[in-house]
C-alpha cells in the first residue's frame, strides 16, 4: 500500500496504471474509518485492478465550523485497517493541495439540493460536489464507491457525474450496522454512553415504520413517527421523509410506481445522525 500526499504524484502513478491497461476503483472518505468504509473498499478490491482511498476531511461540505473542527480524525488506525485490506494506493493531501486557491464552483444540483439534508445544511451538497469532482478528474477511476447510508449524497453524485459527462460507474453499496441496528458512522464515536444506548431507536422506527405501511397513508406516517420521537426528547427529529430515488420527491401515496426510500435525521446530543430505509 502507497500512501500519496500530493495531487501530481497520485496521478503519475495512476497514469501507469491507465497504460497497463488496468482499471481504478476509487473510494472516497472523510477518514475515522469503520466497517461501513471497509465495505466499500472490499467491494472496490473485488471490481478493481487497484483500489484508490481518499482521505480528506473536506471543509467546503461544513456549513458548522464546530462541526469540522470536531469531526474525528484517527490517520495511522485508518492506515492500519486499510493495509489489512485490499487498499492499494491511499491519497491523503492536504487542504492546500487540494484547495490551492478558493473554489467558487457553483453546481446546479435543484432540486436534489433542495430537500432533507439541503434544507438542514445549507451549502453542504455543493461543497460535496466540489471536492467529489475534483477526485473524480484527478483519479478518472472506472468505477466509483459510495454508501446507501449517505442516500441523498449517493443521488447527488451520480447527477454530477452526468453534469461532469464523466464514464465512471456510480456504485451504491448498502448500509453497515452496528449488531443493535444502529448504522455505521464516524459521528457514532462523539455519542456519550447514555446516547449510545438510545441511538438504535432510530432504526427500530424506521423498521416498525415500514410495517405500518398498510395502516397509514404516508402523510399519516409521518404524524406517527413525529409523535414516537416525542416520546424520547434527547432524540430530536430534524425530518422525516419518504421519496422516490430519482429526483427525491416526496411520494404521497404508496401506490406510485417508484422506488421508495425512507430518509430522517436526529440530533441525539452534539452529534447529527442519518439512517434511510427502502419502502418498496
Ligand atoms: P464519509 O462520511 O467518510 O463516508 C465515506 C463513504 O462511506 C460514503 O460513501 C458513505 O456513504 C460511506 N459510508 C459511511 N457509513 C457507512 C455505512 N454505515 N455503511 C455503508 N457505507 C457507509 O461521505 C463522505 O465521507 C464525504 O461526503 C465524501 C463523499 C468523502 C466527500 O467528502
Amino acid at each position: 500500500m502507497i500512501v500519496y500526499r500530493t495531487r501530481d504524484d497520485l496521478t503519475g502513478h495512476l497514469n501507469s496504471v491507465r497504460r497497463d491497461k488496468n482499471s481504478i476503483g476509487l473510494v472516497p472518505t472523510m477518514g475515522a474509518l469503520h466497517r461501513g468504509h471497509m465495505s466499500l473498499v472490499e467491494k472496490a478490491a473485488t471490481e478493481n485492478d487497484v483500489v484508490v482511498v481518499s482521505i480528506f476531511v473536506n471543509p467546503t461540505q461544513f456549513n458548522d465550523p464546530g462541526d469540522l473542527e470536531s469531526y474525528p480524525r484517527s490517520l495511522d488506525r485508518d492506515l492500519e485497517m486499510l493495509q489489512k485490506l485490499e487498499a492499494d494506493l491511499v491519497f491523503v493531501p492536504s487542504i492546500k493541495e487540494m484547495y490551492p486557491e478558493v473554489d467558487d464552483r457553483i453546481y446546479d444540483l435543484d432540486p436534489l439540493d433542495k430537500v432533507m439534508e439541503g434544507i438542514h445544511r445549507k451549502g453542504h451538497f455543493n461543497g460535496v460536489a466540489q471536492i467529489v469532482s475534483k477526485l473524480f478528474l484527478l483519479t478518472l477511476p472506472d468505477r466509483a464507491y459510495f454508501g446507501q447510508k449517505d442516500f441523498q449524497q449517493l443521488v447527488i453524485v451520480r447527477r454530477l457525474k452526468e453534469i461532469l459527462n464523466l464514464d465512471i460507474q456510480i456504485v451504491a453499496c448498502p448500509i453497515i450496522r452496528e449488531k443493535d441496528g444502529l448504522a455505521m458512522s464516524s459521528r457514532n464515536e462523539r455519542l456519550t454512553r447514555e446516547e449510545r444506548k438510545l441511538a438504535p431507536y432510530i432504526y427500530e422506527t424506521l423498521k416498525l415504520a415500514r410495517e405500518k405501511k398498510e395502516e397509514f397513508s404516508p402523510s399519516e406516517l409521518k404524524d406517527w413517527i413525529g409523535k414516537r420521537f416525542d416520546k424520547i426528547p434527547e432524540l430530536r427529529l430534524e425530518y422525516f421523509e419518504i421519496v422516490e430515488d430519482k429526483a427525491l420527491k416526496s411520494i404521497s401515496d404508496w401506490n406510485e410506481g417508484v422506488n421508495k426510500v425512507a430518509c430522517l435525521a436526529v440530533q441525539l446530543g452534539r452529534v447529527r445522525l442519518i439512517d434511510n430505509l427502502n419502502f418498496d
